[in-house]
């Protein structure tokens, strides 16, 4: 067997694109908060599972710059989820030494939110033991705009050749780069689709989709996916 096809074991890094919330609620004849609301409750056990298999690192997309377009009292309605989410869930944070982050134009965010999360993320800081990544008023064709865009002034700064601009350079200035890239991405309520999330990052995860919605979605789902991970083979490239 040649060396770079990897027995991939417990991924290092998962992210999730956390689907179904709306159609969960839908199906109880409930407002799309409700379902917004059970969903955090499946972050929470999945945050725990991260912790029990051994995961380093999870990145969930919470909300997109595509979201925007949604009715104002949901997005305000998420908005003050998430600050519930980060008051209710620091004490965990510090208990289990995760280190709170944010992928996405945190600049976007009301500032109250903005506040409690930077507040959060300072003091979770000096963590190591795991890494929560909320993707917020994330778009992956945002975060390479941005990329672009930033190059481009070190560039008419003289600070950078063009010809120097390789994937390395590239990646050093997406949002998180020193951030490994993804290994599994989850999809949840059976869309088949990227929806715009980490288009760089993901392009060599293996992906995991599953008909289970969101706030259904909890450890023994969870458990199911890395085990379905530990049976794929990662060629990069290499024969089989
Ligand atoms: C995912 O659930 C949560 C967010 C996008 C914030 P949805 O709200 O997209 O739920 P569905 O897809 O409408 O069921
Ligand atoms: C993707 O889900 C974004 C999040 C889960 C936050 P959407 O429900 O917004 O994606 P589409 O509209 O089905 O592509
Ligand atoms: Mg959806």
């Amino acid at each position: 067997m040649s060396p770079k096809v990897l027995s991939p074991g417990v991924p290092r890094h998962v992210a999730i694109i956390m689907d179904g919330n709306g159609r969960w609620a839908r199906q109880r004849g409930k407002p799309r908060l409700y379902g917004h609301r059970a969903g955090a409750e499946s972050l929470r056990a999945v945050l725990r599972a991260c912790r029990d298999h051994g995961v380093e690192f999870l990145t969930v997309y919470a909300f997109s710059t595509e979201n925007w377009v949604r009715p104002r009292t949901e997005v305000s309605g998420l908005m003050s989820l998430l600050r519930t989410f980060l008051k209710k869930d620091e004490r965990e944070l510090h208990d289990n030494q995760v280190r709170l982050r944010v992928t996405g134009r945190i600049q976007d965010l009301p500032p109250a939110v903005r506040a409690e999360l930077q507040r959060v993320m300072e003091a979770t800081q000096a963590y190591t033991q795991g890494h929560l990544i909320l993707a917020l008023s994330y778009g992956g064709r945002s975060e390479i705009v941005d990329a672009v865009r930033a190059i481009a002034a070190r560039v008419q700064a003289g600070e950078l050749a063009p010809e120097k601009i390789d994937e390395a350079v590239i990646a050093r200035h997406l949002y998180l780069p020193d951030v490994p890239d993804p290994d599994l991405m989850i999809r949840t309520s059976g869309e088949l689709r990227l929806s715009n999330f980490l288009l760089w990052e993901l392009s060599y995860a293996e992906f995991y989709f599953t008909e289970t919605l969101w706030p259904d979605f909890r450890e023994p789902d969870f458990a199911r996916a890395l085990a379905e991970y530990a049976r794929r083979r990662r060629r990069y490239g290499a024969p089989s």
